[in-house]
């Protein structure tokens, strides 16, 4: 593949991906294997909306990501392993390995009767075995559903039965700093609700003792034992469902965003060695967990893509103290470093000393995701961890994006701290104002869309269009709509500036208010509830929800317990809300709607000018919420 390499360079290829996308976009694609070429390179509309990259193509994921790379590089490392507890050993897989472990494990997703189009669901921690089940199902064509090992029972239940998945993949235990979490005991609970699955597969990661159901649950080393190492790729068309991924939205449920083969491939591909300009036999860290998109394209698919070393950490950051981070690149002498900005502003509360026992010298890229990073976090991250060497790229995409859609290119486009600044070649945002219609120029605000579709965007929502077409199409007719706000300064670069919808980023996770207030009101006390986002030091936001409770409540603090338990239980404990304030009513309209933006603007302490409060039904409810504010 071409790599950008100067600025000019860049605006060529950029006005080239306007002018002829298609052209643009094959000539990409010609650096992948296919079994057969497509017969065209775009088909869409965003009415529909229906979009179609490659259509007619065949190829596999899997053996672009390992098998293509096998000759030239099978016996360079592909993924290292570093474990949560630093004293034990790190793991190494090299491409050639990884093959080995990819065939069997496909195989024996076959031998359990997985075919083509069937869903698998992952509940994995950070193991080189979810890259493994992961690849394992592209090259059979089966489409993975990964969920976030943080999840609840309640969420691993909910999605495996709206996708229907038939399997299951987890493991007994893992420890993640000093907290032990017993992922099969939570698989069980989920596994009550969920007719779909017929196996679930166990792999043994801390000899913890569980219940196996006879019949229906098998180890995992069990299974790969006698199988063939075996196991030709099946080739797939370009437009063959890879994998399902579930993210919050405003409203509803979570939906079960779809990605398919051939787009996302060529895009993840494309992006990870644009972006991060990589180069070859570079060992690349991302932080991120592979349950969230980042994991997807940065930890596995990009970076194998091009044949690249990426690192899979198993711990946290501050564990066993705040400089583990720096540990892994010190260690394993790592190149390009990912990771949010919440864990940047949350390293940064611990001073600069640790830095003075790293050797950091191996860093030449950094990379950031997930939130709008601040300035202060910018320079932090670039003078410590970076050294004033490192170009930092502030790298704006979505789960439903594939890949990275608005970022710097690394050593060649200029920075400007808490910019995502350019977009990358063909990709053409567009700012809309509430009237719907583009704002054209520069030094302007508006509801971030893209007019133009890419090859890594989402083709659906898994079983429903409608919704798909509802929240991304509808909005603004002939876009696909964000849900995020952005400015476009005077140079024409983007600044994000946050979610223009009841979408809350904490900590980098994408939660939806909704979902926290239906986990909330199945307290047996609360009638009614509200959630809203608030400025936080270290999370980006923080969760404030507001509860109508029945009768007098006798402690106030037992019901945050229980409440932040309900939370933990229905959804996950990262979804805990920071600060719940017992209120005797909320601020409604007088058609119903909970005007929120009263609330957030009470929940960022600003109470001194709430704006027009002359359409609520009750006025005064919004003193009494005020002088009990927390
Ligand atoms: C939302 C998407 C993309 C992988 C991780 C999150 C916010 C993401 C940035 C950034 C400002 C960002 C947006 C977006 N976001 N990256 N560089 N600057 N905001 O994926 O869970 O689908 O969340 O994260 O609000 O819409 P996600």
């Amino acid at each position: 593949m071409k790599q950008i390499s100067t600025f000019e360079d860049y605006l060529q290829q950029y006005q080239l991906s306007i002018e002829e996308p298609e052209a643009f976009w094959a000539e990409v694609a010609d650096d992948f294997v296919w079994s057969k070429k497509w017969a065209s390179v775009l088909e869409w509309n965003f009415a529909e909306p229906s979009v179609k990259w490659f259509s007619g193509a065949f190829t596999n994921l899997s053996e672009n990501c390992i098998d293509r790379h096998l000759e030239t590089r099978g016996n360079q490392t592909a993924i290292i392993w570093e474990p949560n507890d630093p004293n034990e050993s790190f793991k190494t897989l090299t491409y050639k390995e990884l093959h080995t472990e990819v065939c069997r494990f496909a195989n024996v997703l076959k031998n359990l009767g997985v075919k083509q189009g069937d869903r698998v669901c992952i509940y994995l921690p950070m193991i080189p075995e979810a890259a493994i089940a992961m690849l394992a199902c592209a090259r059979i064509g089966a489409i993975h559903s990964v969920v976030f090992a943080g999840f609840s029972s309640s969420s691993l239940s909910d999605r495996i039965n709206d996708s229907q998945c038939l399997l299951l993949i987890t493991a007994d235990a893992v420890y993640r700093g000093e907290k032990k979490i017993d992922l099969k005991k939570i698989a069980d609970d989920a596994l009550t609700q969920t007719p779909s699955i017929k196996n679930c597969i166990v792999y043994n990661h801390r000899n913890t003792e569980i219940s196996m159901l006879p019949e229906r649950d098998l180890w995992w080393h069990n299974l790969v034992k006698d199988v063939s190492a075996e196991c030709p790729p099946l080739q797939v068309e370009a437009e063959t469902p890879l994998f399902i991924l579930y993210t919050s939205g405003s409203t509803g449920k979570p939906k079960g965003v779809l990605h398919t083969t051939a787009g996302y491939m060529v895009y993840a591909g494309y992006t990870f060695l644009n972006v991060f300009n990589y180069r070859e036999g570079e060992v690349f860290f991302c932080t991120a967990d592979v349950g969230w998109v980042t994991g997807h394209s940065y930890l596995v698919y990009g970076p194998l893509l091009n044949g690249a070393t990426t690192i899979m950490f198993e711990g946290i950051p501050t564990y066993p103290d705040h400089g583990r981070f720096w540990d892994v690149v010190d260690k394993h002498r790592v190149n390009i470093f990912y990771t949010a900005p919440t864990a940047i502003r949350s390293l940064e509360t611990y001073g600069t000393a640790i830095f003075k026992t790293k050797d950091l010298s191996s860093l030449r890229v950094l990379g950031t995701v997930g939130e709008p990073i601040n300035e202060e976090a910018w320079h932090w991250y670039h003078q410590n961890v970076g050294k004033e060497q490192c170009p930092i790229v502030d790298t704006w995409w979505q789960t439903e994006t594939g890949g990275i859609l608005i970022s710097p290119i690394a050593g060649v486009t200029p920075l400007k701290p808490s910019f995502a600044t350019l977009p990358l070649p063909g990709v053409q945002p567009a700012l809309l104002d509430s009237d719907g219609i583009e704002i054209s120029g520069n030094s302007v605000e508006g509801n971030l869309c893209i007019k133009f579709p890419w090859p890594g965007m989402s083709r659906t929502v898994y079983g429903n269009h409608e919704r798909f077409r509802q929240t991304y199409f509808s909005a603004y007719m002939g876009y696909y709509f964000t849900g995020d706000g952005c400015r476009r300064d005077e140079n024409g670069y983007y600044r994000i500036t946050g979610r223009v919808d009841d979408v809350i980023n904490v900590s980098g996770h994408r939660i939806g208010t909704g979902e926290i207030e239906d986990a909330i009101d199945e307290h047996q006390s609360v009638i009614e509830t509200a959630v809203v986002g608030f400025p936080h030091d270290v999370k980006g936001q923080g969760l404030y929800a507001f509860v109508i409770c029945t009768g007098k409540i006798e402690d106030e603090e037992v019901l945050r317990t229980e409440i932040k338990a309900m939370v933990s239980e229905k959804i996950g404990s990262f979804a805990r809300p920071d600060k719940i304030q017992v209120v005797p009513g909320l601020p409604k309209t007088r058609s119903g709607k909970i005007m929120r933006r009263i609330l957030r603007k009470i929940a960022e302490g600003d109470t001194g000018n709430l704006g027009d409060t002359t359409t609520l039904l009750d006025p005064l409810v919004v003193e009494a919420i005020k002088n009990g504010a927390l």
